[in-house]
């Protein structure tokens, strides 16, 4: 091969390299590719003139032709494989989605983040508030015969005081009458029993649950709602130790400025029994719509346990006494938070829902 020629050769492999180095995209790479050593290129141009040279020129000027061949095929690789790592890159950075487009745009909204509605929270507060006064919680059945709803609790078939309640019966054909619970009082009956069985009394417990009656709704009321329930069985326990644990209990729940008090009442389960209230927090005991006019909102009922309740169970009323208490769940959630119709809690207006 000609010296003409070798400086020829020198300087194509030379540009090659510049052209190489610069290119953009696989696709001029694979342009450069052919155009530098397919068969139209240059290189073959040489490699065909060959033929034409003696012998030992022809081997020195093929090797010198085969070096210039590998390595413009090794620049065109490694230029490939920078190529190929810049589109990978760009790739990762197009397909990749902030964290915050894919939690908040695609998969939250507009299902919206959810959470525990106004009723159960308070329920869980409540519990809180008690298991922090030494009680512990227990669960009871919502369907109850008549017996745990009504009889143990010394309220006999046909006695004026289930004129009390609005009960829900249910007809299931069975000569035991069965009742949605119209109240959480029945689980104590469930809990005594069971201390009995187990011979683990004594009994400090709340029960929240829901209840049933068939009333109308209105601003205080509501057909199906939520109470809690306590229960203490113990060993000399007094009228005293009721009125505290209530106390206590409207200052942890409501704060200190909220005044509770005891009025006399009648339930046919304690004895004595009494009603339950707070000052009204929606008018603060000025009277309005909400506690119409009395400046007092009942939460509920309490009173020391009536023997015949103790008898019914097959407690010793002489070794054991006690005091029960049940009040609305939901009432109590209206006070805290001020909604001056219950009705509000039911509506589902999310308007209202976003507020609590
Ligand atoms: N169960 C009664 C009611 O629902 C409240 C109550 C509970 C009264 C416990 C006394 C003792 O009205």
């Amino acid at each position: 091969m000609p010296d003409a020629s070798l400086r020829e050769l020198d300087t194509f492999v030379n540009d090659s390299l510049a052209l190489i180095e610069g290119l953009a995209s696989l696709e001029d790479l694979r342009e450069a590719e052919a155009s530098l050593t397919g068969r139209r290129s240059p290189l073959a141009t040489w490699q065909r003139s060959l033929g034409a040279l003696e012998p030992d020129e022809r081997r020195s000027a093929g090797a010198r032709l085969q070096e210039a061949r590998r390595t413009l095929e090794e620049a065109l690789a490694r230029r490939g494989e920078a190529l190929r790592d810049v589109a990978r890159r760009e790739k990762l950075d197009r397909d990749a989605l902030a964290l915050g487009d894919v939690v908040v745009d695609q998969v939250l909204w507009p299902l919206g983040v959810g959470r525990a509605g106004l009723v159960a929270r308070t329920q869980r507060e409540l519990e809180d508030v008690f298991v922090a006064m030494g009680f512990q919680v227990a669960d009871g059945p919502e369907v109850e015969s008549d017996w745990y709803n009504f009889e143990a609790l010394n309220i006999p078939p046909a006695h004026p005081a289930r004129g009390m309640w609005d009960t829900f019966y249910v007809d299931l054909g069975d000569p035991e009458t069965v009742v949605l619970r119209t109240h959480t009082s029945p689980t104590q009956i469930h809990l005594m029993e069971a201390a009995v069985a187990n011979a683990s009394l004594p009994i400090h417990s709340v029960m929240p649950g829901r209840c049933y009656r068939r009333d109308t709704p209105d601003a205080r009321h509501l057909a199906t709602f939520h109470q809690i329930e306590g229960l203490v069985v113990d060993r000399a326990i007094s009228f005293a130790d009721l009125a505290g644990t209530i106390e206590t209990f409207t200052r942890a729940y409501f704060g200190a400025d909220i005044a509770s008090r005891l009025r006399p009442a009648y339930f046919p389960f304690t004895e004595p029994s009494a009603e339950f209230e707070i000052t009204c927090t929606i008018c603060r005991g000025g009277g309005c719509r909400t506690c119409s006019g009395t400046g007092w909102i009942e939460l509920g009922g309490c009173g020391m346990l009536d023997p015949a309740v103790l008898e019914a169970v097959g407690i010793d009323g002489d070794e054991w006494s006690g005091f029960a208490f049940g009040f609305g769940i939901d009432r109590c959630a209206q006070m805290r938070h001020q909604i001056a119709d219950m009705r509000a809690l039911i509506d589902n207006d999310v308007r209202f829902l976003r507020q609590v």
